[in-house]
């Protein structure tokens, strides 16, 4: 199993294609678990709607690649499927105002169902390599947390004691609490609350079940077979979300098993930027200047992008560091997820193409 991940834009979407791609190349069953990706992308790998089960995509490898759009809503109400004691209990919660918003909005949710899609492709078997997409994560470890997150929600106290008037036993607390629900309810709107407090009285009793799978889960994200992969960019705020990144996993006590450096500025001249600096002194009075003046820029570019590589790199040893150059158009068909697959792949790991002088 590979998790893509990183900060927003890096091109976590495109590698997650790219690695389950080479794996059916090399021969494996793999599934690619996609997040949102770009309209051309999606179409390139039949991903029209989103979808709950993978799709096969044809094409010329020995293995089978296969792929979906996850779709977070669908994800979380098979869970509530699988988890209701009763058919009766699974449709009041899938019916619920207050589920149906939550399903979508609530923040850890989608990173929580890309988990959770990643243990049921694994729980189910049949595939050889599991790649998992990430959404764009602000808060770079939403997704480790987000099982922990979602449960502590479910069990959250203030709903639960919202809930108290209901347990015959407990009717003492039912004034203090129906007080509390009249002042909330004047500030978000009494439907709102109801809604809420159905909600959660429908999941009594689920929560263990989801408790238990979340533990899993993230029994899964730590295991060996599954590797972290880190996406990033030589931009100096994907770096700075990237270290923090790398250190977070490894509190986590997960390692990032690769580190993938994407969009590197090309070094066109094996000539340091000083040296094509001072070639542009030599030659002030040709048109020549202006060129090496600015040959000399992109130059320096790459050197200061190979500075600031090299550190990250440092950080997450011994995982093996890849370079990927800016390509000149977008990736999204299977020629460009090929393209980029040659520096995944291919490449002798030095840095990003050097070309002649
Ligand atoms: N090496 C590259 N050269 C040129 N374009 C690239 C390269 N890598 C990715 N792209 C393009 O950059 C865009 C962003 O890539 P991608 O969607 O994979 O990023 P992401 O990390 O998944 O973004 P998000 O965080 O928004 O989900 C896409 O349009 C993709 O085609
Ligand atoms: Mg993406």
């Amino acid at each position: 199993m590979i998790v893509c991940c990183g900060s927003g834009g890096v091109g976590k979407t495109t590698t997650a294609a790219v690695l389950a791609l080479e794996g059916a190349r090399q021969g494996r069953r793999a599934v690619v678990v996609t997040i949102d990706p770009a309209k051309r992308l999606a179409d390139a790998l039949g991903l029209e709607t989103l979808s709950d089960t993978p799709t096969r995509i044809e094409g010329d490898w020995p293995g089978e690649l296969w792929a979906l759009m996850l779709d977070t809503k669908s994800t979380f109400d098979a869970l509530v499927l699988k988890y209701a004691p009763s058919a009766g209990q699974a449709d009041g919660i899938l019916r619920n105002r207050f589920y149906r918003n939550i399903s979508s909005a609530l923040s850890g949710t989608q990173e929580y169902m890309a988990m959770e899609k990643l243990y049921e492709l694994h729980e189910e078997g049949g595939f050889e390599l599991v790649v998992v997409d990430t959404p764009p994560t602000r808060n770079a470890l939403d997704f480790i947390d987000a099982p922990r997150r979602l449960t502590h929600f479910l069990d959250n106290r203030l709903f639960r004691w919202m809930m108290m008037p209901t347990r015959a036993y407990l009717k003492a607390a039912g004034v203090a609490t129906r007080t509390l629900l009249r002042v909330i309810s004047r500030g978000v709107g009494s439907d709102v609350v109801q809604d809420a407090v159905a909600f959660f009285q429908a999941f009594e009793g689920m929560e263990d079940g989801f408790r238990q799978r979340a533990e899993r889960v993230l029994h899964l994200l730590s295991d060996p077979a599954t590797a972290f992969l880190l996406v990033t960019t030589p931009r100096a705020d994907a770096l700075e979300e990237s270290r923090f990144f790398a250190a977070k996993l490894e509190e986590a006590g997960i390692p990032v098993e690769a580190l993938v450096v994407n969009r590197m500025h090309p070094r066109f001249a094996p000539a340091g930027a000083d040296q094509l600096r001072s070639r542009a002194a030599d030659q002030a009075d040709t048109d020549l200047a202006g060129l090496y003046e600015n040959l000399a820029d992109f130059t320096l570019l790459a050197e200061v992008e190979e500075a600031h590589v090299t550190e990250l790199s440092a950080r997450v040893h011994p995982a093996p560091l890849v370079r990927v150059p800016f390509l000149p158009s977008d990736v999204h068909d299977l020629e460009g997820l090929s393209e980029l697959g040659k520096y995944l792949f291919d490449g002798d790991g030095e840095p990003a193409p050097v070309g002649t002088a």
